[in-house]
């Protein structure tokens, strides 16, 4: 790519960086044999609830498990009370992430703190957008709710800590599957999981693989709020070595970290990727909203070893979905994939027909509004409640609601 012609699209994307890596996303790919597909031949998208159930079993009832268990119904009181809680007892930098939300009659409002994050609200913003998009186009029917959405990329209700008293939305958190397993919390918060919206990659890419070069390949941007040493910036690390050199073609396209010191390297459209027999995926402050489009790619996806996850991880499986790797054995994973073509190739397989299923812009919305249906059956009065709250709702709505509640409370003695 000319760079003139680079440094423009740098210069766009950049105020939209965060809401899509647009720079992934190719609008023209001239290789011929680079093959976007629309299909794929014995494999529907999930469009009912039936068809999202695998994916319901495995992610959002987890997730709800400890809600359920708490031997009550939750109540409007439970509701008002966290927002209370976040109001008053949250750090203000916290507060500035979440947004009320509010759907009623297939319509949904939000209201965020006026110094609200611009990235937070946006991604609300498009969350609805892509809901009402599929209310107009597929007659999708939203439960009538009001719920706590947090826009950051990491979970704020910790356990002990913060001891949310109804349940927020949020994109990631950490999961330990065993712990879980065993009956203890799977993760130290009890957010429950919203599929990312603002990532939308709906097609499979295609690419021959006899003539992918046989390397694991990364181009990613790092960020202020990464760790210094995260995942990308060890693997990047390793690259430049002699021994990496060999197994590797990774880089760095965007380095806004202070601490981070990098020679960066031109990004890659998404699309090309497929070029690569093997693509890293690596964690950046979080799970990496990437993988979904590698899922899609039919090359092999290697993931570094990471417990943050975003809501359809746990329906994925090391050495059926993904090979694991860190930056200390990476050369050694790597060289260890040499000749295990058909396995990789039917993982890859594998992977297309999970993104094609589940992934999709449609599938994640039903996910969302499936979502709501049993978040609202936590609650034995949601509806009563929904029908109280005005058009033009506050904050401030909601907190003089439950002082009038908790007064007449008071005075019924
Ligand atoms: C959260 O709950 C733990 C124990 O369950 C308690 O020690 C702690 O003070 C609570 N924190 C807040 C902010 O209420
Ligand atoms: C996951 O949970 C199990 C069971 O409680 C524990 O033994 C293990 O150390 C945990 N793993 C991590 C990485 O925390
Ligand atoms: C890339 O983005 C465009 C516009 O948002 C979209 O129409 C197209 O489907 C995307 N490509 C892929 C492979 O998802
Ligand atoms: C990254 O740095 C932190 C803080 O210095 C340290 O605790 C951690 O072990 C480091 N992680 C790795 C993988 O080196």
């Amino acid at each position: 790519m000319p760079k003139l012609l680079l440094a423009l699209l740098l210069a766009a994307t950049r105020t939209t960086a965060i809401l899509h890596t647009d720079l992934f996303n190719a609008t023209t790919v001239n290789d011929p044999d680079i093959v976007i597909r629309k299909e794929l031949p014995g494999v529907s998208r999930a469009t009912t609830e039936e068809d999202l159930e695998p994916l319901l079993r495995d992610n959002l009832e987890p997730d709800l498990r400890p809600w359920k268990t708490k031997g009550r119904p939750l109540t409007k009181m439970d509701f008002l009370g966290f927002l209370h809680e976040i109001d008053t007892q949250w750090m203000e930098y916290r507060r500035h992430f979440v947004a009320i939300v509010l759907i009623r009659n297939n319509v949904m409002k939000w209201w965020a703190y006026p110094k609200a994050r611009g990235w937070c609200t946006r991604r609300v913003k498009f969350i609805a957008e892509q809901f009402h998009g599929f209310v107009e186009s597929r007659g999708l029917k939203f439960p009538d709710v009001v719920y706590v959405m947090n826009g950051y990329d990491k979970p704020l209700c910790e356990r002990g800590v913060t001891n949310c008293s109804a349940p927020l939305f949020t994109f990631d958190k950490r999961w330990n599957a065993s712990a879980y397993a065993a009956g203890l919390p799977g993760s130290a918060h009890d957010d429950v999981l919203h599929p990312v919206m603002n990532h939308p990659f709906e097609e499979l890419i295609d690419y021959p693989w006899e003539k992918k070069i046989e390397k694991g390949f990364m181009r990613v941007g790092v960020y202020a709020a990464m760790p210094f040493n995260c995942s990308r910036v060890l693997i990047n690390k390793v690259g430049q070595t002699k021994a990496g050199r060999e197994v590797l073609d990774v880089g760095i396209y965007q380095n806004r970290h202070w601490k981070v010191k990098v020679k960066t390297v031109p990004p890659v459209p998404m699309e090309l990727h497929a070029r690569w027999k093997w693509l890293l995926n690596t964690d950046g402050q979080s799970a990496s909203w990437r993988l979904a489009k590698l899922l899609a790619i039919n090359s092999a996806v290697i993931k570094h070893r990471s417990d943050a996850i975003e809501y359809y991880y746990r329906s994925l499986k090391e050495g059926e979905n993904y090979i694991s790797f860190d930056h200390k054995d990476v050369v050694k994973v790597l060289k260890g994939l040499h000749g295990r073509d058909s396995e990789l190739q039917a993982m890859a397989a594998r992977n297309q027909a999970f993104a094609y299923r589940y992934l999709s812009q449609f599938s994640r919305t039903l996910y969302a509004k499936v979502s709501f249906d049993r978040y609202k059956a936590l609650f034995s009065d949601m509806d009563e409640f929904v029908k109280e709250i005005p058009d033009d709702f506050t904050l401030e709505w909601f907190l003089n609601r439950r002082k009038e509640l908790l007064e007449q409370q008071q005075a019924g003695g």
